[in-house]
């Protein structure tokens, strides 16, 4: 198994789903792993479910100020930063016509801006040391397109290009930065999908299923360790094999 022994690892979004799986994934290798949510209890019930050395924290990332106190915090206490996971997410859904602004902003206040503070704010930290891996969460949406979610494709294509330019402009750091681009996975995010929609999407996955969040945590566990020491600028598709 990956050995995560002695790193330190930060999660944004880590009080369900795919942040909490990958906290559960990176705990479980050995790392001491910070998780954050917008509520400070929220954050710290989710860490407490989770076995390890597991703390949680209050954090919106739509706040550049608060991400950048929060990572240098997190650098300072444990004196070294080695992992960030910059998960926190929101989807939702409109067609095209019904978009408003207000949506237009959650989605790239929260996936755009929310990403590129922590990618940003993680950087500055790890560049001391000349030494870190970054993982962004993507999406096949962002790839490929998906009716009904512009704004959210939009921002998701956004997001797989600040891993890919990022990793350009850290790589002489020792920083890898790599992102993941999940399929359907069964968390609170996709939940208000029909049963047809659902039915459609497993219908044009090769595995014929949806994905599980712990099989996104443990692409995500891999990219973060030694064992994709050469790998940066990657967006890993988690997909069972969707076709959109
Ligand atoms: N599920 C899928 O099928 C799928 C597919 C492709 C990509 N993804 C991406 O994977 C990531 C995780 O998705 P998920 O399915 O696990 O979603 P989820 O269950 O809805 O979890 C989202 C997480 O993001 C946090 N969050 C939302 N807004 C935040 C903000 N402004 N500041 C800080 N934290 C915030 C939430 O924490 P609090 O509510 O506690 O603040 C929660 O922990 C997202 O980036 C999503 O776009 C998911």
């Amino acid at each position: 198994m990956t050995d995560l022994t002695g790193k330190v690892a930060l999660v944004t979004g880590g009080t369900r789903g795919i942040g909490l799986a990958t906290v559960r994934a990176l705990a479980e290798a050995g790392a001491t792993v910070v998780l954050t949510g917008r509520d400070e209890a929220k954050a710290k019930e989710a860490a407490g479910s989770v076995e390890g050395q597991v703390s949680g924290l209050a954090l919106d990332v739509t706040d550049a100020k608060a991400v950048s106190t929060v990572v240098r915090g997190v650098a300072k206490e444990h004196g070294q930063l080695d992992i960030v996971v910059a998960n926190a997410g929101v989807l939702e859904d409109a067609l095209l016509g019904m978009i408003k602004e207000d949506l237009i902003d959650r989605m790239l206040s929260t996936n755009v801006a929310g990403t590129l503070h922590t990618v940003q704010a993680a950087s500055r930290a790890m560049m001391r040391k000349k030494t870190g891996a970054i993982v962004v969460l993507a999406s096949i949406v962002g790839e490929k397109g998906s009716a009904g979610q512009t704004a959210y494709a939009a921002s998701k294509a956004a997001v797989g290009n600040i891993a890919r330019s990022a990793s350009k402009e850290l790589g002489r750091y020792g920083i890898r930065v790599n992102g993941v681009a999940p399929g359907v996975i069964e968390t609170a995010m996709t939940e208000h999908l029909g049963e047809e929609i659902i039915a459609g999407r497993i219908e044009d996955t090769s595995l014929r299923r949806l994905g599980k969040a712990e099989e996104v945590a443990k692409a995500i566990r891999f990219l973060v360790s030694d064992e994709a020491s050469f790998v940066t600028g990657q967006i890993l598709g988690v997909d069972g094999g969707l076709v959109l």
